[in-house]
């Protein structure tokens, strides 16, 4: 799949039903998130990836999108904590694991389609996380990291260590690529070396 399909993935508006309810509180909470949940569900129902990983899965929604996407697909989420609670979000091909996203990788989990990594604002940890995990993600597979604009710490502070110093020296094993996926914040991809 090419760049500009994907950006057509990321015009598409509808979004599973049975995320609706849970959506539609995301919508009016945090409208641009709702972008990167209806482009992760369309790719999925279009590219039926075998196995979808996320790191950082927070309350679930992303990984509910990836798994409605493609029912017969696997989706491997992972968080230090336990949030899961929202209508929708317990589907029976995700599996939710309590760890770090830098412990080792489970066995099993290999030949990764599609890694999102999404745990922090810090580029040095992103990093880390996309190294350890790249050599678990098959040739031509397919990663996004949110969050790639962010430069500033709480108190406006420019740091470094934040991602847009992260995304702008990256130099990944493939085509790095940004969609208008998640408002200021930014949204990031790469398609991986076949
Ligand atoms: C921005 S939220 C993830 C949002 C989610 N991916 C989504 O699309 O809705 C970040 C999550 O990463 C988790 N997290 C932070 N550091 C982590 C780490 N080192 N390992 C695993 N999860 C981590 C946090 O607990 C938090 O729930």
């Amino acid at each position: 799949m090419g760049i500009k399909r994907l950006e057509e993935l990321a015009d598409v508006t509808t979004y599973p039903e049975e995320l609706k309810e849970t959506l539609n509180i995301q919508e009016k909470r945090h409208p641009a998130n709702v972008d990167y949940y209806r482009f992760f569900y369309q790719l999925n129902k279009h590219l039926k990836l075998k196995l979808c990983v996320e790191l950082g899965t927070n309350l679930g929604v992303t990984a509910a999108c990836l798994a409605l996407g493609n029912p017969e697909g696997r989706v491997v989420s992972l968080d230090v904590v336990n949030k899961i609670k929202l209508k929708g979000c317990i589907q029976p091909n995700i599996e939710y694991l309590v760890q770090d996203s830098l412990a080792p990788i489970p066995k099993g989990i290999k030949d990764i389609d599609l890694l999102f990594i999404d745990t922090s604002s810090k580029g040095t940890q992103n990093k880390k996380e996309y190294d350890h995990w790249l050599p678990s993600i098959r040739k031509g597979g397919l990663v996004f990291i949110d969050d790639i604009f962010i430069a500033k710490d709480i108190n406006g502070k420019i740091t470094t260590d934040f991602m847009a110093e992260f995304w702008r020296i990256f130099k990944p094993k493939g085509f790095k690529f940004e969609l208008p996926l998640h408002g200021i914040n930014g949204f990031g991809g790469v398609i991986l070396n076949g």
